[in-house]
């Protein structure tokens, strides 16, 4: 059997929950049983979420004397597989973290040399997903390393949604579209719109930093369905404003990252929810064509970002990064909207199209007249165009 990625995995982009951004690593049973419940009650599992990831922390400090990791037995008194079974009893899926190095970020065994009993013990569990980092990795070759675990999940038989986080730093949308179902373009996501936060060898960046980081660097070209460039866990609900918390979700969307949640889902408040379980967003990111948006322009901080949709339609977002509102009057007519790389154009000196803001759920007439609104400070308009 030739060992390969499995195939029919993440047809469009990811949806679940992160413990990282909020928990880091106390994190236990009792957490993931609460989210896993949250999912169902709050209607995010309906709305499309189906991962629930632990990330970092969930082992014991030391492999046993087989060798094998070890869940931490104070944070997870009933065992992996038991609560696998829950998050699997709710209709879910389960995911897990490690590393390539010998050690996890956080300084637990990492995979290095034990990349197929760590996949075999994955399946033991009924895992169903893997982040796999890239720390404690010295003189590793990154496509070499991401293939042994990639083949190493393949050969323990239960299919697994290969997460690839090496921050872009070996450039994974060159090498790793046969390799994994998403990669990490950058490094950590942080809770703030503009700001980059230094940590001595590293740094962590919000919102727009993170969108722009690879911007002149050919990623769209190489997403769609099955892989797909990954922005990070959300910062949905973790203390930007709501305006900002739209606008971040927007953006996801539109680009196609997959939507890892990265909140406390049991403590969020009803806007939150509302943003984070908008499903006419949502189907802009789960649009089955799978290609990611482009910048249309920025022209004085207002970011107009278009994404072609299956049926000739297109996503537009307007998302305001100035700190005053700002007047929007768009005429469609002067502005030929298109994608040279998937040659879709919206011609819209030919075509009609009906404009709905997916947002307030509303229509807004046709693009024979001009889009007018005001967009708050950081907020955001989504529209999607449907031809006539
Ligand atoms: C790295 C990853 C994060 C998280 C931590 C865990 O920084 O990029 O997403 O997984 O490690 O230690």
């Amino acid at each position: 059997m030739h060992a390969q990625k499995f195939e029919e995995l993440a047809k469009t982009p990811p949806m679940g929950w992160n413990s990282w951004n909020t928990f880091g690593t106390d994190i236990s049973e009792d957490l993931v049983k609460g989210i896993a419940d949250k999912f169902v009650e709050l209607g995010l599992k309906d709305a499309g979420y189906e991962y629930i990831v632990l990330d970092d922390g969930w082992m014991t400090r030391e492999r046993d004397e087989n060798g094998n990791l070890v869940a931490d037995p104070e944070k997870f008194p009933s065992g992996m597989k038991a609560l696998v079974d829950y998050v699997h009893s709710k209709g879910l899926k389960f995911g897990l973290y490690n590393c390539a190095g010998g050690t996890t970020c956080a300084g637990y065994p990492g995979s290095r040399g034990h990349q197929y009993q760590d996949a075999r013990l994955y399946a033991s569990w009924g895992v169903d997903f893997l982040k796999y980092d890239w720390c404690d990795t010295d003189e590793l070759n990154a496509n070499e390393s991401y293939l042994t675990m990639r083949d190493a999940l393949y050969k323990a038989g239960r299919p697994v949604l290969f997460s690839i986080c090496e921050w872009g730093d070996n450039e994974p949308w060159k090498w790793a579209k046969d390799v994994g179902q998403m990669w990490r373009i950058t490094g950590d996501i942080i809770n703030c719109w503009e700001c980059q936060i230094g940590h001595g060898s590293w740094f962590s960046s919000g919102i727009w930093p993170i969108i722009e980081m690879r911007m002149n660097t050919n990623i769209r070209e190489i997403a769609g369905p099955g892989h797909w460039n990954d922005y990070d866990m959300m910062e949905v609900g973790n203390g930007m404003t709501d305006a900002e918390d739209r606008s971040h979700f927007a953006m996801w969307s539109i680009l196609t990252s997959p939507l890892m949640m990265g909140n406390d889902l049991r403590s969020m408040s009803k806007e939150t929810t509302k943003t984070l379980t908008n499903k006419e967003v949502i189907a802009i990111n789960q649009d089955a064509l799978g290609i990611p948006g482009l910048r249309f322009s920025n022209e004085n901080k207002l970011e107009i970002w278009v994404k072609p949709l299956e049926n000739d339609g297109w996503a537009v977002t307007f998302v305001n990064r100035n700190d005053t509102p700002v007047e929007l009057d768009f005429d469609w007519n002067k502005h030929p909207i298109g994608d040279d790389v998937s040659q879709h154009f919206m011609e819209s000196d030919k075509n009609t199209f009906e404009v709905r803001d997916l947002f307030n759920h509303k229509n807004l007439g046709t693009t024979k007249k001009n889009l007018k609104a005001t967009i708050g400070v950081h907020d955001v308009l989504m529209v999607k165009l449907s031809k006539k």
